[in-house]
């Protein structure tokens, strides 16, 4: 397996009135390619912050971030931005939508900023999240677990290298979790999508072939998971 991306002693610290605080406090793992990683931990560990560096939307305040072979940037967001749109599939913990574009139009639209338009599986991932019937409505017109499948069905549109997902399941049922899931996975396994999913769902562990958990800003636990591996 080939490395992805290496993170080496990343802090992360936002200055507030009542003193600094050490949102990620000296983070180092590498990810290998193909590797789907679930991240866990306790509310306000620090899970958004990493994602937020992963994908670039965010810069470290210190430590070292490769991605491939590539220095990724920080402190530009105009470099930051093409870095994230040529690698970064991203569905967040608030899903936004574009609310004036329909569900296709907001798939549409990140494929065409990726460079990479295809209506066609644009489609097919639609149907695949099971909203077929839904795609010439509007965000404000479709349940909040549809918005969310919608986000999902964008993430992987435009095929990113690396997947990130904060809470993605986090409002739909266990069935429809499940299902979107499943899509999930073997989208990524066949178009060699890495992932990086964020949850409090111990459930979700089942997808995975790694379990990150983080705490504190600092990472507790780091599992290869082999249910999954042999695949
Ligand atoms: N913009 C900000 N300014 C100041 N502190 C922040 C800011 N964003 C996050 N923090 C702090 O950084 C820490 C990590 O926050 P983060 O959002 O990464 O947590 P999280 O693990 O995603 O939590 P949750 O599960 O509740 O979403 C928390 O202590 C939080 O209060
Ligand atoms: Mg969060």
């Amino acid at each position: 397996m080939k490395k992805l991306l290496q993170m080496e002693n990343i802090e992360r610290h936002y200055e507030t009135p009542a003193g600094a605080v050490k949102a990620l406090d000296g983070v180092t793992f590498e990810i290998m390619e193909g590797e789907r990683v679930i991240l866990l931990g306790p509310s306000g560990s620090g899970k958004t912050t990493l994602l937020n560096c992963l994908s670039a939307l965010d810069s470290p305040t210190a430590g070292s971030y490769m991605f491939i072979d590539q220095v990724v940037p920080r402190n530009n967001s105009e470099q930051m931005t093409s870095f994230r749109r040529e690698n970064i599939g991203y569905v967040f913990q608030f899903f936004n939508l574009l609310q004036d574009l329909t569900v296709l139009e907001n798939i549409l639209l990140i494929q065409e900023l990726a460079g990479k338009k295809d209506p066609q599986r644009a489609k097919e991932l639609l149907k695949l999240v099971g909203l077929e019937a839904e795609i010439d409505r509007f965000p404000g017109e479709i349940s909040g677990g549809q918005q969310q499948r919608v986000a999902i069905a964008r993430s992987i549109a435009k095929h990113p290298t690396l997947l990130l997902g904060d809470e993605l399941t986090g409002n739909l049922d266990t069935e429809t979790s499940n299902k979107v899931m499943e899509v999930l996975v073997s989208a990524c396994k066949q178009e060699k999508i890495t992932s990086v999913f964020v949850t409090h769902d111990e459930g979700l562990v089942r997808y995975a072939t790694r379990v990150i958990r983080i705490d504190s800003g600092k990472i507790v636990s780091d599992k290869s998971l082999d249910n999954d591996l042999k695949e």
